[in-house]
């Protein structure tokens, strides 16, 4: 049967589902598309997808033999990141929401959108893309259907989630889908022509959570139309997560995360997981494809998950954690095969680049390749497609956007864990949070226990990036790096995560450890000045494997006002010239700048006031303490 049809004309017949059916006309009635194209997720359909945006002039096809099957996507230059003050959590009691997010009441939120959507895909093709989060037909799977007017959209979605007819078979008759709905905001009349990249100044990302809807309008960019990704499996999920812990079946609940998921294997063949929650574009995909330097022979780490983990309690009381996407929607500038093999070589074909500048000979680049051949290309076209020479970069204009991105299947991945899509999880041994901070933070802390854990993640300062619009270099709090993804109060998030620590040790299990991170202290003086001391990406595994030691009960270190750190001869240096007085640059800490650093603790903790838990400033009212004597 014909996949396009006219709007009012029914389904496909492999599409059974009368309510889901009928939602699709029904948001065609209002947005009234040309078309209603149902994808099937094929190959053959992601290839003609990908030659219409190509026809359409928002890709163009890369070098078949540099890069085969793989496609440049340049934005518009306003729409190159999430826009996190455009982000709303409409639940019915503003206070479900909490102070962290932003809120409107769910009648006059869609009202707003009625408006808006009314006539907004008119001149475009709606495309159903149906998508399962986690492994088709999987006990611990959601499924969502995604409508957007961009084709960019529906091809992104084929490579981020599994999406295709088989949703369909899983979903059969009436099974409970979430509905998203996407438009780029920018209708054509009768004889416009669209531009490459069409997107709208006014943009709403909106979330439903007591209904589980998600509504998006006027951007094309990832985590804003993407709706699979930030949208649903982070804040949609962790609603579903913190509900079900507020159920009569006494369910424990589960976690929904802004996590990398790695196994790491010792030389003897044992097997650890670690999940790890870095805000945006401070190094989980990099952390998760880590190659062991010199010194490490015989270790080996395996990416589960890069982004997102959702993370439930097993019948044996330990957590299980699945990475819900299929692919990869990574920061491109910083990447290159000194920094991260692994990645580079995922990027050898069938990628989506969105942002990157083009090459002469019709390749990718972006900032970071220079160290791999000693310099930029003598010319490139920008990611704006003008044209650029390594004079424009020494006078600071980049090729690149900074949050420059890739699309990637994660079956691209040398480095890709064989359990990665294994429906029962991986057990996870311990958590990491890692902000970006130039100052203050030490390399590596563990903390004694679950609660004084909670209260480092839920403190935890990032300065901000450019993959989300605004300043970037801010020091913000992010609390767990959820900042922008928690889709309730953070107050109760933090409660959740008390809850379920509690449950699990009551019920004898043993936890995971609790560690923070911190690879991005800078030099003050010298050379040094202004640059990143500790050499981070795959010298990271020296840090990682103290970790483990410590799981272990055989690593050593030192106890401090907030936890333990590793004194100098706790890490293995072999292979990297790194001095003592290196090692206490990125570990010392600073009373008076600690002192400081609790005053921000305390900000938050006055924000989050109303529904904060009591522990967490007692453990706070503890560190002052200690750092007072
Ligand atoms: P999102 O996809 O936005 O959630 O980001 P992410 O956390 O996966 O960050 P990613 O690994 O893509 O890294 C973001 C930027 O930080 C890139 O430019 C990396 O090169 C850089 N980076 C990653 N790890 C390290 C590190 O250990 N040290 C330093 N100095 N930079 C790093
Ligand atoms: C992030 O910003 O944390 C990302 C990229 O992972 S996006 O999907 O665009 O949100
Ligand atoms: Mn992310």
């Amino acid at each position: 049967m014909n996949a396009v049809l006219k709007p009012a004309v029914s389904a496909p017949d492999w599409v059974r589902h009368a309510k889901l059916i009928e939602w699709v006309h029904s948001i065609a009635a209002h947005t009234q598309p040309d078309r209603i194209y149902w994808c099937d997720g094929s190959q053959s359909e992601y290839d003609r997808l990908c030659g219409e945006l190509v026809a359409a002039g928002t890709m163009r096809k890369l070098n078949d033999a540099k890069r085969p099957n793989s496609y440049l996507a340049w934005s518009d230059p306003s729409d190159v990141a999430r826009v996190e003050d455009r982000t709303f959590i409409c639940s019915e009691n503003k206070e479900d929401a909490g102070p962290t997010n932003n809120w409107m009441a769910p009648t006059e939120m869609r009202a707003t959108l009625d408006g808006l959507f009314a006539g907004c895909m008119r001149g475009r093709t709606m495309y159903v893309v149906p998508f399962s989060m986690g492994p088709l037909g999987s006990p611990i799977a959601h499924i969502g259907v995604e409508l957007s007017d961009s084709p960019y959209v529906a091809v992104n979605m084929r490579i981020m989630t599994r999406m295709g007819r088989a949703v369909y078979d899983v979903l059969g008759a009436d099974g409970e889908f979430v509905p998203c709905v996407h438009t780029v905001g920018k209708p054509l009349a009768a004889g416009d022509k669209d531009v490459p990249w069409p997107c709208n100044p006014t943009k709403y990302i909106v979330h439903f959570p007591e209904t589980r809807e998600i509504w998006s309008y006027g951007s094309g960019y990832g985590g804003n139309a993407l709706l699979g990704k930030k949208c649903f499996a982070l804040r949609i999920a962790s609603t579903m997560g913190r509900q079900a812990a507020q159920r009569p079946s006494g369910s424990p609940g589960w976690l929904a995360e802004h996590m990398l998921v790695l196994g790491v294997t010792s030389p003897t063949g044992k097997k650890y997981h670690v999940a790890a929650a870095f805000p945006s574009a401070c190094g989980k995909t990099n952390f998760a494809m880590l190659i062991p330097p010199a010194g490490f022979e015989g270790w080996k780490v395996t990416t589960i998950g890069d982004d997102i983990a959702w993370i439930k309690p097993g019948a044996d009381g330990r957590l299980y954690a699945i990475n819900p996407e299929a692919g990869y929607f990574g920061v491109a500038p910083g990447t290159n095969t000194l920094t991260n093999p692994n990645c580079m070589a995922s990027l050898q074909r069938d990628v989506i680049f969105t942002n990157v500048a083009l090459t002469d000979d019709g390749d990718v680049w972006w900032e970071g390749m220079e160290k791999e051949t000693g310099g930029a290309p003598a010319h490139l076209i920008d990611w704006q497609g003008k044209d650029w020479t390594p004079e424009d970069g020494k006078a600071g204009r980049k090729a690149a956007h900074p949050n420059a991105r890739f699309t990637v299947a994660a079956t691209n991945n040398p480095a890709l864990d064989a359990q990665w899509d294994d429906p029962a999880g991986v057990p996870i041994d311990a958590f990491i949070f890692g902000g970006r901070r130039s100052t203050v933070v030490p390399l590596v802390t563990e903390a004694r226990n679950w609660v004084e854990g909670v209260y480092m993640a839920a403190t935890m300062g990032s300065e901000t990036t450019a993959a989300q619009a605004g300043a970037t270099g801010v020091v913000r709090r992010d609390p767990f790096a959820m900042l922008p993804f928690a889709g309730y109060n953070m107050a109760d998030y933090f409660q959740h995560w008390l809850n379920l620590g509690e449950r699990l040790q009551a019920s004898g299990a043993k936890l995971p450890k609790i560690f923070t991170t911190n690879w991005f202290r800078k030099g003050t003086e010298g050379e040094m000045s202004g640059k990143f001391i500790w050499p981070g990406y795959g010298e990271n595994m020296r840090v990682l494997k103290w970790m483990i030691d410590r799981i272990e009960g055989t690593g050593g270190g030192s106890e401090h006002v907030f936890g333990i750190s590793p004194r100098y001869e706790d890490l293995n240096w072999t292979g990297l010239p790194f001095s003592a007085q290196d090692f206490d640059k990125v570990t010392s800490i600073d009373r008076a700048a600690w002192q400081a650093e609790l005053k921000l603790h305390e900000e938050l903790f006055a924000q989050l006031a109303h529904r904060l838990p009591a522990q967490l400033p007692e453990v706070k009212a503890q560190i002052e303490a200690r750092l007072a004597v």
